[in-house]
């Protein structure tokens, strides 16, 4: 005897480096309390299909209560010879409760057992991702409502473009979190599917009823096919994907960060909770916490990649290159939920420098309001764009400042310009022209973190 679940058929013993290279239960112990579940849904499918007696189905779930107690005190005993966290359980059931164990499986497979239990785990997993998520747009949107009066450059090409408010920086980059939430919630959707009783891959004989299960384990839906829901994975490239580009969205939001810390730009400083110094250079104080978030992207990505790449060639149906899915998604997970919990710590505690953000304004980032100005006269707006362009090249040569031109110089531009231009030259007033919904004045900024809270209270 193998001692192993499918050692019937079997008469030579599995190469020990083979074994080990089979076995996924290292890392697939993860899914102990969700195999258990399954498990136990499974015996009620069981019991109401007439292959199981009462007090068989009562013997084998206060069996697996047992084994899930020793999972949660640490005292579950791997045996060497356990491949996954499937064969471990049975195993052990069967030592606690006997033969009766030997019925659990009974038109079971561990094709339609593992992705049930997946989908388990990416389910309760995904809700609290969600919620990290949330706290740190709440604690985005928090800044951007505190932080509403100040003024810094924005930029496009990283060249200084117009002034804007720093709370429209923040709500730039949580806007994209929210949309982040919502398809994650969309992948919650298709996560909550109940593949459990489609078997190895041609479905259920025994009439297990799939609606008892789906209830049982709270599943939203079933799946419709049972060679699909034995071999498909699209839940977990989703997942990966979702986590892809929330992490493209928050490493373009650190290397922001890791800019405006420099000394060059010294807009924010960040709290020493999330730097590091230099073993050498005493003065350093590097901003390790957002290049590491910036560097996870990467290795979020090659996740993503790696699975698509699994997945691409397999045959129909189940095939064992389908376990690779689990250390991608808990490696993912981990890494999503260690990464939004820091940015939301940088967040929090990060300190603005609002003079050198306002000194880093300068005259020349108004020349398209000085176009507006005489758009606002009547001019249409590719005269202005050009009136505007002469008056920043004649300041050039002159070697001034733009708002330096007299009104005098500006009317040889054009007859438009008058007294009121000395107006332009404000930068509060600047923003507060930019009232659509959508842009940097006082009011659609409100807007934003209205609409944005709006959000939140629903979760
Ligand atoms: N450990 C396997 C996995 O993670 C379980 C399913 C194995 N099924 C099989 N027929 N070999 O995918």
């Amino acid at each position: 005897e193998s001692g192993k679940l499918w050692g019937g058929r079997f008469v030579g013993a599995v190469d020990p480096i083979m074994e080990k290279f089979n076995a996924s239960i290292a890392y697939d112990q993860h899914l102990w309390e969700m195999d258990v579940q399954g498990s136990k849904a499974y015996s009620r499918g069981l019991e109401k299909a007439g292959l199981l007696t009462k007090a068989e189905m009562d013997q084998i779930l206060q069996g697996l209560d047992k084994v899930a107690e020793e999972w949660a005190q640490g005292t579950f005993k791997l045996n060497p010879n356990d491949e996954d966290i499937h064969t471990a359980n049975e195993r052990r059931l069967k030592e606690l409760i006997g033969e009766t164990a030997g019925k659990l499986h009974t038109g079971r497979s561990r094709n339609d057992q593992v992705v049930t239990d997946l989908r388990l785990w990416m389910r309760q997993n995904c809700s609290m991702l969600s919620a990290l998520l949330w706290e740190l747009i709440r604690t985005m949107v928090d800044r951007a409502e505190a932080e509403w009066d100040v003024l810094f450059p924005g930029y496009t090409h990283l060249q200084r473009a117009q002034p804007i408010r720093w709370s429209h920086w923040i709500l730039s980059h949580a806007v994209a979190l929210t949309r982040d939430s919502e398809r994650l919630l969309e992948v919650q959707k298709r996560i909550n599917v109940l593949p459990l009783g489609s078997g190895a891959i041609a479905g259920n004989p025994l009439g297990v009823d799939r609606e008892l299960l789906r209830a049982e384990l709270n599943f939203g839906s079933i799946t419709l096919n049972s060679m699909d829901a034995t071999s498909e994975r699209d839940f977990v490239a989703e997942f990966l994907f979702w986590a892809s580009l929330c992490m493209t969205h928050l490493s373009r939001m650190a290397e922001d960060l890791i800019l405006y810390g420099t000394k060059e730009f010294n807009f924010v400083q960040l709290s020493d909770a999330y730097s590091t110094g230099s073993s050498l250079m005493p003065q350093k104080k590097n901003p390790d916490s957002l290049e590491l978030i910036r560097s996870k992207a990467g290795r979020v990505f090659g996740r993503c990649a790696g699975l698509l790449m699994t997945l691409k060639g397999l045959p129909s149906t189940y095939n064992k290159d389908l376990q690779e899915d689990k250390e991608a998604v808990f490696e993912v997970s981990d890494t999503m939920s260690a990464v939004l919990q820091v940015a939301t710590g940088v967040i929090s505690t990060l300190q603005i420098h609002r003079e050198n953000m306002a000194q880093a304004l300068s005259p020349d980032m108004l020349a398209t309001d000085l176009a507006y100005y005489l758009v606002r006269k009547g001019m249409p707006f590719r005269q202005a764009h050009e009136a505007s362009g002469k008056a920043v090249f004649m300041a050039e040569t002159k070697g001034v400042a733009l708002n330096q031109l007299s009104l005098q110089e500006l009317q040889t531009i054009s007859p438009l310009f008058s007294g009121d231009v000395s107006h332009v030259w404000d930068y509060g007033h600047s923003v507060e022209q930019y009232t659509a919904l959508g842009g940097t004045a006082r009011s659609s900024v409100d807007w934003q973190i209205g609409q944005v809270r709006a959000l939140l209270r629903a979760q």
